[in-house]
């Protein structure tokens, strides 16, 4: 790790919320200024869909409210996991499935992603897979607000680094 932060975004398909969340993301660094400071992906636990663009249901949800979400699916590895400052899951069943795939020094860096929420009080990013349109559509206003509060953390970081060095 030289300048920058690398976060991986993991769900359980890596077609609707992990994509979902990356470009959220990715929409706010822009917005900030630290795209070129931030590098982010995504991934799922399982491989169902690997090869597959995101889910054609949530990129309808995103395209409605102008956010693009695409990418190819892929399944999460262990062996990536110590590459990244912070994995970033949707869901308590994503996190427990990551702690029980990384050694015990990793774990910290582990996060739900709508703990960034500060109005989340600790919920989740809720599986729409099953569910009706508004899913999708919840999912993405989600996803904008915990991406607002990553990025904010994010900037504290990256600049209190600069400060740091100075
Ligand atoms: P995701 O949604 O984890 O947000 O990508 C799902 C996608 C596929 C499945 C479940 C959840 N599935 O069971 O295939």
């Amino acid at each position: 790790m030289t300048d920058g932060v690398r976060v991986l975004f993991v769900c359980l398909g890596n077609i609707c919320r992990s994509p979902t969340a990356e470009a959220a993301t990715r929409e706010a660094l822009i917005a900030a200024g630290l795209d070129d400071r931030v590098e982010i992906d995504s991934a799922g636990i399982g491989a169902w869909h690997a090869g597959n663009r995101p889910d054609h249901r949530m990129r309808a949800a995103g395209r409605a409210v102008d956010l693009e979400i695409d990418g190819a699916a892929r399944q999460v590895t262990a062996a990536e996991l110590g590459g990244w400052d912070l994995i970033v899951a949707m869901d308590h069943d994503n996190v427990a499935d990551l702690r029980a795939m990384a050694p015990p020094d990793l774990h910290d860096r582990i996060r739900l992603f709508r703990s960034f929420d500060p109005a989340a009080d600790g919920a989740q990013v809720p599986d729409p897979y099953y569910g009706g349109a508004d899913g999708f559509t919840d999912v993405v206003q989600l996803c904008r607000a915990a991406a607002a509060g990553l990025v904010d953390e994010l900037a504290a970081a990256l600049t209190g680094g600069e400060r740091g060095r100075r």
